[in-house]
């Protein structure tokens, strides 16, 4: 019988994942490790590459021996956090230094002064991007003039974000980065096929240093047989946004999606024209196929799932992350309780790299169950600011399809659907975005032609309808206006 299983790889921010998918869409094994969040000093990110590395390698390996081998694995896909750069030793695939991750703020002052030159307007025609810390160019820029490692690695020299270091070592050599992940580096144009000269120049990166840019499926390389035992095809590629937006089968024009994962990423579809905000979002690449690219419009919530982690790791007030339900139903109302979630800096709409986040409205009647549920409830207040600058931009949403680990919170879900005022669906396989790299790899493995027939994959949907009266929801807006105002003004 023919290969048909899908191996994807999902290296997020907080784990590593390797998931055996069947052509239908069926998960039929998971693998997962976390991994150790380096913070050197406020506001910086790190990962360990090798570890990154270590801990993919071994969720795959485990993962092709329930497969039953190698042969019976049709192709990989990869889907990755990203902005997210590794800079390693081309000669032999060996990282020279940390990650800098997307949610470190270190080059928040070289932004500023590239923002005072004016510059922003160019970057932003070019790249769909605003200057802010999140993407590459500076990263890596920083990484040139602070390393001393990476500067001396000379003609050896190679960058890549989390998809391409994959890469690079699965293959042992190849090295490229697909059209989506490129799109976050601020380093090529939207509508350009290679690097940009003059962003290159505007950060000081070799060319040389860098991937090819390729498609998201086809023949993206092969795995040394070493590592599996006999080589497989990588045969799909895409940032972790950009594929759950395909695994939530957001394939046209005006379809859109909202991950809560590390944080919270909402994407919508615009065809073949990159979008051209003027109300701080960002355009992307959604996904290139035989040279073709789709694009979204994209606004980017930096705290999300991480602000329950840290209300349970870091704080306390949680022990598990289903505590946050139950105490959020255990209360009426938040009790004038306002929580801004700028742990690293504010993004969309409002990037602010040096906002810090703040708890308003708080007084001897409040409660821990207060204080998680005006966590809970800024997810609602986050995604509503971007529904006013999405709409303000021309894309207003229909509906909103939903996924990521917090989606599991009922109560959240029916929240988001109570303070936007539209239909909300979630898919009932969660993984979207691992479901997404699948359909590109099988598609890329010519299982399905197109990514509308590797749609078969997805899985149906429950919709949440808003309950709530429009005083209500205006009561809570203007509470999160004043707290969000305040944090603003700091
Ligand atoms: O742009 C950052 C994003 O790709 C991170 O994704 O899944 O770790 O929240 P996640």
């Amino acid at each position: 019988m023919a290969a048909k299983q899908i191996l994807v790889i999902d290296e997020g921010t907080t784990s590593t994942r390797a998931m055996l998918f069947g052509a239908n869409g069926k998960l039929h094994g998971s693998q997962q490790e976390e991994l150790q969040q380096y913070h050197p000093a406020a506001g910086l990110v790190e990962h360990d590459p090798v570890e990154i590395w270590d801990k993919t390698l071994r969720c795959c390996q485990k993962i092709v021996e329930q497969a039953g081998g190698a042969e019976k694995i049709a192709a990989i896909g990869i889907t990755n956090q990203r902005e997210t750069i590794v800079a390693w030793d081309k000669r032999t695939g060996e990282p020279l230094c940390n990650a800098i991750v997307w949610q470190d703020r270190r080059t928040a002052d070289m932004c500023n002064s590239l923002k005072a030159k004016n510059l922003e307007p160019m970057v932003q025609s070019k790249t769909g991007l605003l200057l802010d810390p999140y993407f590459s160019g500076s990263k890596i820029n920083w990484m040139l003039q602070n390393w001393p490692k990476v500067a001396a690695a000379g003609d050896n020299l190679a960058f890549g974000t989390i998809d391409s270091y994959l890469i690079v070592r699965l293959t042992e050599g190849d090295h490229i980065t697909d059209a989506s992940n490129a799109s976050r580096t601020m380093l090529m144009s939207l509508d350009g096929r290679d690097w940009d000269d003059e962003l290159l120049k505007l950060f000081s990166i070799p060319r040389e240093t860098l991937p090819k840019i390729v498609d998201c499926a086809g023949n993206l390389g092969k795995t040394s047989a070493r590592l599996f035992g006999a080589p497989i095809a990588i045969c799909g590629s895409a940032g972790d946004q950009q594929a759950a937006t395909i695994g939530q089968g957001c394939l046209k024009k005006g379809q859109t999606k909202a991950t809560f994962g590390t944080g919270a990423f909402i994407l919508t579809n615009n065809g073949g024209k990159p979008p051209r905000s003027t109300h701080r979002l960002l355009s992307t690449v959604l996904y290139q196929l035989d040279g073709k690219r789709t694009y979204a419009l994209e606004g980017s919530v930096f705290v999300a799932g991480s602000l329950m982690q840290w209300l349970r790791d870091d704080v306390g007030l949680i022990s598990y992350a289903g505590e946050s339900e139950e105490l959020a139903r255990s209360i009426q109302d938040n009790g004038g309780v306002y929580l801004v979630p700028a742990l690293s800096g504010l993004g969309a709409p409002y990037w602010k790299a040096d906002a810090t986040a703040t708890i308003t409205g708080l007084s001897f009647s409040t409660t821990k169950a207060h204080i998680v549920r005006a966590a809970l409830e800024a997810m609602a207040h986050q995604c509503s600011d971007l529904k006013i600058a999405f709409s303000a931009d021309g894309t207003d949403w229909q509906s909103l399809r939903i996924d990521g680990g917090m989606v599991a919170n009922d109560w959240m879900v029916q929240d988001l659907a109570d303070m936007l005022n539209l239909t909300v669906e979630r898919p009932e396989f969660f993984e979207t975005t691992a479901l997404g790299a699948a359909m590109l790899a099988a598609m890329g493995a010519g299982i399905y032609k197109s990514l509308e027939d590797a749609s078969v994959m997805i899985s149906g949907l429950e919709t949440y309808e808003a309950t709530i009266q429009p005083e209500q929801r205006n009561v809570r807006m203007a509470g999160w206006k004043k707290a969000i105002d305040g944090t603003l003004s700091n």
